[in-house]
């Protein structure tokens, strides 16, 4: 295949759900070009570069290429710690997926690498990027609501995970309350300090006995005394939901969720609409690609990516305080960064 210099040479590790996602999100980004696919396993390699382009290679390839200036990491999660630490070693550019590990030492290790190599990175925290909760906070920094006090977030899959997922994972706190605690802080502009968390296994007793929860209610607080209040839940009978609020001194911002259809039907028994959107896949699409555009927009202005190494380190300390107190039942400091 013709190399085409003036574009970017990028590699992407894992051909998997999120891979996909990311592909679909590069063949839409005019100055990047997928140049390399690794995956272990070749025939979903094989049926992502026949859609999105790019050729199967090996890790050493792709090290070994020095036209490829950056990669995107969307292999399972006990991968990602480790290729991190390969890439900044060779000075590549890095986005990650979240979480960067479970293991806490791990995260802490690779980060600092990471920081050390001076490489680029960004973590996969893509609701930042989605349209709807930038709005929002562009409308706080416009101070449409005046100084705001009270984040509340509603996040609810459809169905639990496959129980390998719920292990792999890290569990309900690392694969999804990290998100939250991200976008909390960041719709605040200020960091998060204490965490009281309960947990229960409401849905399936399957994930209590590996050791997880199913349902999670979280209530957080900033040195300021701002609240955030963060509501989950592996099981929503009515799609997934993905709801926003935050509270200010002169008014309030939400962002409800987004529909399967903008249809409303109107009868005698009162108003209906249609579900929310099934998936994250779904619900988050734009989002996936902004996030992808402004990481490479970065790279070219040379400005550090929005989600970067300070971003992750705080979010694993929030959510590591989350899993403390659900372990104490009492308040947790949140460590700062
Ligand atoms: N930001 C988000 O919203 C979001 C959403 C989904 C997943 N993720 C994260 O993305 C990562 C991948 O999740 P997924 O759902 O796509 O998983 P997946 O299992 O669908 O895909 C992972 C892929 O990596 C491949 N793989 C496994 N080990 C490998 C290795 N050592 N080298 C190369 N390839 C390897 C697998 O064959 C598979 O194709 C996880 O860390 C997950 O937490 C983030």
């Amino acid at each position: 295949m013709a190399l085409n210099e003036s574009r970017r040479q990028v590699a992407l590790l894992g051909a998997g759900r999120i891979g996909v996602v990311h592909a679909r999100a590069l063949a839409q980004l005019r100055d990047v070009e997928l140049r390399y696919v690794m995956d272990v396993d070749e025939t979903r390699c094989k049926a992502l570069t026949s859609t999105f382009g790019g050729e199967p290679a090996t890790l050493d390839e792709i090290l070994a290429d020095t036209h490829v200036s950056a990669v995107i990491i969307a292999t399972p999660t006990n991968t990602h710690a480790e290729l991190m630490v390969t890439f900044a070693r060779e000075g590549k550019a890095i986005f990650c997926e979240k979480p960067v590990d479970i293991d806490r030492e791990r995260v802490l290790s690779s980060l600092r690498a990471v920081e050390e190599s001076g490489v680029p990175f960004a973590l996969g925290f893509m609701r930042r990027y989605d349209p709807t909760y930038r709005r929002i906070y562009e409308r706080i920094l416009a101070g449409d609501i005046g100084i705001p006090e009270q984040v509340t977030i509603f996040n609810r899959d459809v169905a639990p995970p496959p129980i390998d997922f719920v292990r792999a994972s890290g569990g309900l706190v690392r694969d999804m309350t990290s998100h939250d605690v991200d976008l909390a802080s960041w719709l605040l502009g200020e960091d998060l300090c204490t965490a009281f968390a309960s947990g229960s296994c409401l849905i399936d007793p399957r994930i209590g006995q590996a050791g997880d929860v199913d349902s999670l209610a979280v209530v957080l607080t900033t040195a300021t005394g701002k609240l955030v209040q963060i509501s989950e839940s592996r099981r929503s009978a009515y799609g997934y939901d993905q709801r926003v609020e935050v509270l200010g001194s002169q008014g309030m911002l939400q962002a409800g969720n987004k529909l399967e259809s903008l249809v409303l039907h109107g009868g005698s028994q009162g108003l209906s609409s249609a579900r929310p959107l099934n998936f994250f896949l779904e619900r988050y699409e734009d989002a996936y690609l902004f996030q992808l555009r402004d990481f490479f927009e970065s790279l070219e202005a040379g400005r550090r990516p929005a989600v970067g190494v300070a971003e992750a380190r705080r979010a694993l300390f929030a959510t590591e305080a989350v899993l403390e107190s659900m372990r104490t039942g009492a308040r947790a400091d949140i460590e700062q960064a």
